[in-house]
């Protein structure tokens, strides 16, 4: 039977690339983008799924209750499955309230418009942020499903929030929810202020990368598409009520990362700079997968090395895409950076 997927944030980074992965892999569905498009939404992204019959997107805000409420009784939805966030963490730090707008109440906004008008799943796209960070001198340790939340900042801490909202809903209400829990994304379509685009946007100008602290922190990196199928598999063969991390142990410290952008784009080491450093910088993040690819026959396929030439290459070719980006997060660059001289 013909399925309808609502996703939301469907024009930023991973939502779009989920959207085209339902497009391509399941083309008798229906996908509808809900977002309100924040400075981190560049239209280009979606230009060629709105050519698509199977796609729709409505530019509405997930916290904007009686406007959510009318696209489910348009369209109906058997799957909703939520993207929509505010998403970096520098952002929240200089000011924290649409975090918790947004994660928080547009998470509630969602859930009730589920319980009104029925769904068979509600999925949230979570982050392993939520667990807080590890001390890089155990690298021994690694996030499982039932490690305690702890949180650093006000994102992280927002996400947890809502991760704990959709649980609630779930026993209080038995709305049959699922959540995800990744580790850093990179790839195509990311907008540049985040590390990998923003470096390689910086350093294809020949402009300083800027490094925070030493560069010794580590993330767990997993290419964007390889995240999506997880999210599928998750929704279509996921135990409703479960939490699910998802990961490939790709750890890298930061100065590794920008290292290899500069190789890739034969620029010189002398670019990085090392600037003050992010108050109350999580130290490691590591995922332990296990559960995913036991019970649900997943696991990435896509190698660190591919992945980060792949990504390079893509930014490379759409520069006219992260110039669009760059004009939109003047303001911000501006700020952040300032204060970190
Ligand atoms: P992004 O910032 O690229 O995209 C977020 C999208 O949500 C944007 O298109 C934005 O316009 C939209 N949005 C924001 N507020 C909205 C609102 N009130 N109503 C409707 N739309 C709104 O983020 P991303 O990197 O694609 O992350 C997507 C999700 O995945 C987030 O929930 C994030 O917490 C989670 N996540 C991200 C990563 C990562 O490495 N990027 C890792 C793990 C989990
Ligand atoms: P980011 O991409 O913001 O993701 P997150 O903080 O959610 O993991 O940052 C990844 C790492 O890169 C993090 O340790 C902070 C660091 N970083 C820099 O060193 N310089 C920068 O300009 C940015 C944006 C991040």
């Amino acid at each position: 039977m013909r399925k309808t997927f609502l996703v939301t944030g469907g024009t930023g980074f991973i939502g779009n690339c989920f959207c085209k992965l339902l497009l391509a892999e399941r083309p008798d569905d229906k996908v509808i983008n809900v977002d309100v498009c924040t400075y981190a939404a560049n239209p280009s992204t979606i230009r060629e799924e709105l050519k698509n019959p199977n796609y729709k997107f409505y530019k509405t805000d997930i916290r904007n209750r009686e406007e959510i409420y009318k696209i489910f009784e348009e369209e109906k939805p058997d799957t909703v499955v939520n993207f929509a966030a505010e998403s970096h963490v520098d952002r929240s730090i200089l000011d924290p309230e649409a975090f918790l707008t947004t994660n928080i109440l547009g998470t509630a906004v969602l859930m009730d418009a589920c319980r009104k008008y029925g769904i068979d799943r509600y999925h949230q796209v979570s982050t392993d942020e939520v667990y807080g960070d590890l001390p890089l001198d155990r690298p021994d340790l690694f996030f499982h499903e039932d490690t305690p939340l702890h949180t650093s900042s006000p994102y992280s801490t927002s996400k947890a929030s809502a991760d704990l909202l959709v649980l609630a809903y779930y026993r209080t209400y038995g709305l049959p929810v699922t959540i995800s829990r990744c580790s850093n994304n990179y790839g195509p379509y990311q907008f540049p202020e985040k590390l990998i685009p923003l470096m390689i946007s910086k350093a294809s100008h020949d402009e300083s990368l800027p490094v925070y602290g030493e560069g010794l922190n580590v993330r767990d990196w997993l290419y964007v598409k390889d995240h999506c199928y997880g999210i599928l598999a998750v929704i279509e063969k996921g135990r409703i009520g479960e939490v699910y991390n998802l990961g490939g142990h790709n750890e890298r410290n930061n100065l590794y990362i920008v290292k290899r952008i500069l190789t890739e784009l034969g620029k010189p080491e002398s670019l990085i700079t090392h600037v003050a450093d992010r108050h109350g910088h999580d130290q490691r993040y590591a995922i332990d997968p296990a559960k995913a690819m036991a019970e649900l026959g997943w696991q990435p396929t896509t190698t660190f090395e591919d992945g980060i030439k792949r990504t390079i290459e893509w930014y490379r070719e759409n520069q006219w895409w992260l110039d669009e980006c760059n004009a939109s997060n003047r303001e911000w660059l501006k700020k952040n950076y300032a204060e970190r001289k």
